[in-house]
């Protein structure tokens, strides 16, 4: 499998597009020690400060159509999650639907990106944005109460120092439980990824808050489906089915 490695880029996931463009193998990394506009979900930015992090984007070709790429994302969190306890030994969550936390707050982002051709994937990019090192300090003022990294974490629960541990060792596990996840899914086990998500979820059984395009409603999440829906009971007892937005986990 080829892994492409830049000490700068505009975003990984921009680059792996192109390289899916051209062709190429399904599994292909790419890798940058900083982005110039790492980008999020919902339009937002991702800060990908110089070494700092993993920024890392994985070009993948399943066979698959539209309805299985919420539960190809999730699997890449329980990846990322699964890798963090064996290479670290860090004990992370998962915040439906694959934001990765520590004590509440986010460590890790994943930007799922595809193509379609014919109502089927022609290729998927699974952007990885894993905070390593960084200090609280050097994240953007916005988002300094939400923010965490393996870093402050290690610091401030265990003593450690980051210094004592290797971006490159955790790359490498992240791709090979990927590797796992993405095998098991291949295999048609999709029920194996919602229990093993479900482990780590830090969001069902909690109250929570959607915001879905101009919507905004509090509830229960209560499960997620087949299809990686967040099955959400509301107040006056009606059941929704929410597949993308933005969700809080209230209490
Ligand atoms: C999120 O908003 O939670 C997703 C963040 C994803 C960030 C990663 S960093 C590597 C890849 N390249 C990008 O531009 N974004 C993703």
């Amino acid at each position: 499998k080829s892994v492409h490695c830049f000490s700068e880029v505009d975003s990984t996931n921009n680059y792996a597009k192109t390289l899916a463009q051209k062709g190429c193998d399904d599994g292909t990394v790419v890798l940058a020690e900083r982005q110039t506009q790492g980008r999020g979900r919902l339009g937002r930015s991702w800060d990908s400060t110089d070494k700092k992090g993993i920024w890392m984007s994985i070009v993948l070709r399943p066979a698959v159509g539209l309805e299985d790429v919420q539960i190809i994302t999730l699997a890449a969190s329980v990846a990322v999650a699964s890798a963090l306890k064996k290479a670290m030994d860090v004990n992370a969550g998962i915040k439906w639907p694959n934001d990765i936390v520590l004590d509440g707050k986010k460590v890790c982002g994943i930007l799922t990106e595809m193509s379609m051709e014919m109502e089927r994937v022609n290729y998927l990019v699974l952007g990885i944005g894993m905070n390593f090192s960084q200090q609280e300090s050097e994240f953007p003022k916005e988002i300094r109460d939400r923010a965490t990294s393996l870093g402050i974490y290690l610091k401030e629960k265990h003593g450690l120092d980051i210094s004592g541990f290797r971006r490159s060792h955790l790359v490498k596990t992240i791709l090979s439980e990927l590797e796992e996840v993405y095998d098991t899914i291949k295999e048609g086990k999709v029920g194996v990824i919602i229990e093993e998500w479900k482990k780590y979820s830090v969001t069902l059984g909690k109250e929570v808050l959607i915001n879905y395009k101009e919507e905004q409603y509090i509830g229960t999440a209560q499960d997620i489906d087949q299809n990686g829906r967040l099955i959400v009971r509301l107040s006056d007892g009606t059941v929704r089915e929410v597949l993308s937005g933005e969700v809080s986990v209230r209490g």
